[in-house]
């Protein structure tokens, strides 16, 4: 199913995710990547791999964002998306975008959820001195962070590790969780449910 990456930063997760796609048995296929930054890194690689790119500057909006995701709508109706990844996308969106998107949109977030919403989960992490971290791919609705988790992997937190060491630990991980549960919804496996992530994996 078509599907459009939005980043506003270094696009490793987009990367990830253009990687798997390249099998022609995944069932995901990026039709778009989007950033609402044009000095996203990210949108180098993605030209260099041959994808669609499309720039919807957030800076330009102001605070209008019903404004700032109607250009975004376009976009992806442009490029007949079904479905969204957001990929480090630093832009919160409406309760309108979400719902409309419901169901159809995930988001990759850089901590065992619900622990550590937000942002600067890795200092956050080794300031509370949990011994475990990682990362969750989620369903995204309106509350930032809050939607049903569909697929996490855990790492362990070292006694050495500063914070840089423990986000490329996490980050590992990211790159490999997120094109599974991209793959899941995208093949119908994945169901939003009563609020709840559904995985159906039987054959
Ligand atoms: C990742 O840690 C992701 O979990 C978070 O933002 C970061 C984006 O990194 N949402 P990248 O742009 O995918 O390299």
């Amino acid at each position: 199913r078509r599907t459009a990456i939005l980043i506003s930063g270094r696009g490793s997760n987009m990367a990830a995710l253009l990687a798997a796609a390249t099998d022609p048995a995944y069932p995901a296929e990026i039709a778009l990547v989007l950033s609402n930054r044009a000095d996203a890194a990210g949108l180098a690689r993605a030209v260099e791999a041959g994808i669609p790119t499309a720039v919807v500057a957030s800076r330009g909006f102001g605070k209008d964002r019903a404004a700032f995701e109607a250009a975004m709508e376009a976009e992806l109706a442009a490029h007949g998306v079904e479905l969204i990844a957001l990929a480090g996308f630093m832009r919160v969106l409406t309760e309108g975008f979400t719902r409309r998107w419901e169901g159809r949109m995930l988001n990759i977030h850089p901590s065992l959820l619900p622990a550590f919403p937000g942002l600067d989960t890795h200092a956050r992490a080794l300031a509370a001195g949990v011994r475990l971290h990682g990362c969750t791919v989620h369903l995204v609705t309106p509350g930032v962070d809050e939607g049903p988790i569909v697929a996490q992997a855990a790492v362990p937190v070292l006694a050495t590790d500063a914070e840089e060491a423990l986000a490329r630990r996490v980050l590992a991980e990211e790159h490999r969780l997120y094109p599974t549960a991209l793959a899941w919804l995208a093949s119908g496996q994945l169901r939003l449910e009563n609020g709840r992530a559904v995985l159906n994996t039987a054959p």
